[in-house]
């Protein structure tokens, strides 16, 4: 008896054995049926990182790979499968009948550190929680009746810069201006206006207080830091060298902006309390009379869901418009005949670019402006 029972278990055991055997290798089939075509040298653990870090930029290196295995293919970063895809018909397959597949965003320690772990509606996960945030923002401050009803911060905004530059012509007859810095205010002011009513300084001058530029330089190093790639982020059993520091200054970054974002919520809340507020300022206060630690819409509580999608907003609007805008005034300027007419500005390019600068591939684009008298 004992003989047949170790039979069966013998054949159990068999059985069991080519069950997964057959089990990966219809997986196998799966997933070659599945997935593009993977680029070959990939190295063990770091994958195809080594191709992507030496002195030919990363886009030159996939648009060879792109010639040799098609518009759509696999890399690896690190620990992670990456698609690289490079037509636009299957971007537009992607974002319209995938769109739910790619709905989803990369986990990432910036994301985590500076995104109130998530709970920037730009960096959360496809789910209620992102549905919610997001149908917020665009009902009240995105949507065309917001956009009209704001229209007058729009509008005063740009008016103050105007008047900022005339102003200082009026006095010197020549003045330079650094337009980044211009566009920046700008895009700041008009955006933290809409969302938390506050203005940050001016646009042509360095002589606001240091906190308002202490701010601007806390939202600036958030985009440097989001737009850093981690060696952590590729290679996570490597998180706890911090490599280049970078967790360190993103945790400070981190606390800067809370801080910032937080005395303005203890404004608002002061404000709803004490001013008998009749109706809404702004985004910030909307926000506040919606969202309480009663109604769980997720595992954040509402003072960390408004700090963080009042924050989203400012940041997510700013840097995109005022590197747009930057990118339009150099292509204008640098194409000036094509416009049919002479604007006599002179370029003041500095051979050595910012960190900014180098991610976004601009120069400094200070441009000195005449005054013209008419005589
Ligand atoms: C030229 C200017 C702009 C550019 C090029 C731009 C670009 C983008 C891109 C590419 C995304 C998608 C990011 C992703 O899903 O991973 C995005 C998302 C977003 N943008 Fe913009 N943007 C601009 C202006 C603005 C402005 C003015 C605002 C707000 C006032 C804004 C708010 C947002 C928000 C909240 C998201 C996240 C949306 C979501 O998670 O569904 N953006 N933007």
């Amino acid at each position: 008896m004992s003989s047949m029972a170790s039979m069966f278990a013998f054949f159990l055991f068999l059985f069991f054995l080519s069950y997964l055997w057959i089990s990966r290798r219809v997986q196998k089939s799966d997933s070659r049926r599945k997935f593009p075509p993977e680029a070959s040298s990939a190295w063990p653990l770091i994958g195809h990182l080594h191709l992507l870090g030496g002195s030919q930029p990363p886009h030159i290196t996939l648009g060879n790979m792109a010639d040799k295995y098609g518009p759509i293919f696999t890399i690896w970063l690190g620990v992670h499968r990456t698609l690289v895809v490079s037509s636009w018909e299957i971007v537009k397959e992607c974002f319209t009948t995938n769109d739910k597949a790619f709905a989803n965003r990369p986990k990432a320690l910036a994301l985590e550190l500076l995104g109130y772990n998530y709970a920037m509606f730009g960096f959360s996960p496809y789910g209620p929680y992102w549905r919610q945030v997001r149908k917020m923002a665009v009902l009240q401050v995105l949507s065309n009746h917001r956009l009209e009803m704001l229209k007058h911060i729009r509008e005063a905004e740009v008016n103050d810069s105007i008047k900022a530059i005339f102003e200082l012509l009026g006095k010197k007859n020549m003045v330079f201006v650094e337009m980044e810095r211009w566009f920046g205010y700008t895009t700041l002011n008009m955006v933290s206006r809409m969302v938390v009513g506050k203005k940050f300084g001016g646009t042509t001058t360095k002589d606001e207080n240091e906190g308002n530029d202490k701010c601007r330089k806390a939202l600036r190093d958030f985009f440097d830091l989001t737009g850093t790639y981690m060696v952590s982020d590729a290679l996570p059993y490597l998180k706890w060298l911090d490599i280049g520091g970078y967790e360190k200054a993103m945790k400070k970054t981190a606390k800067e902006l809370d801080q910032m974002v937080g005395e303005w919520l203890e404004e608002h809340k002061q404000r709803k309390l004490f001013g008998g507020m009749k109706e809404h300022h702004d985004f910030m206060d909307i926000l506040l009379s919606t969202f309480t630690d009663e109604d769980k819409i997720s595992s954040y509580d509402a003072d960390t869901i408004i700090k963080a999608t009042c924050l989203a907003l400012i940041l997510a609007a700013t840097d995109t418009t005022t590197v747009t805008l930057i990118w339009a005034l150099s292509l204008l300027l640098n194409n000036r005949s094509d416009l049919g007419f002479n604007i006599p500005v002179k370029s003041n390019k500095s051979s050595a670019k910012t960190s900014s600068q180098q991610r976004r591939g601009t120069h400094s684009t200070q441009y000195k402006l005449f005054s013209h008298k008419h005589s």
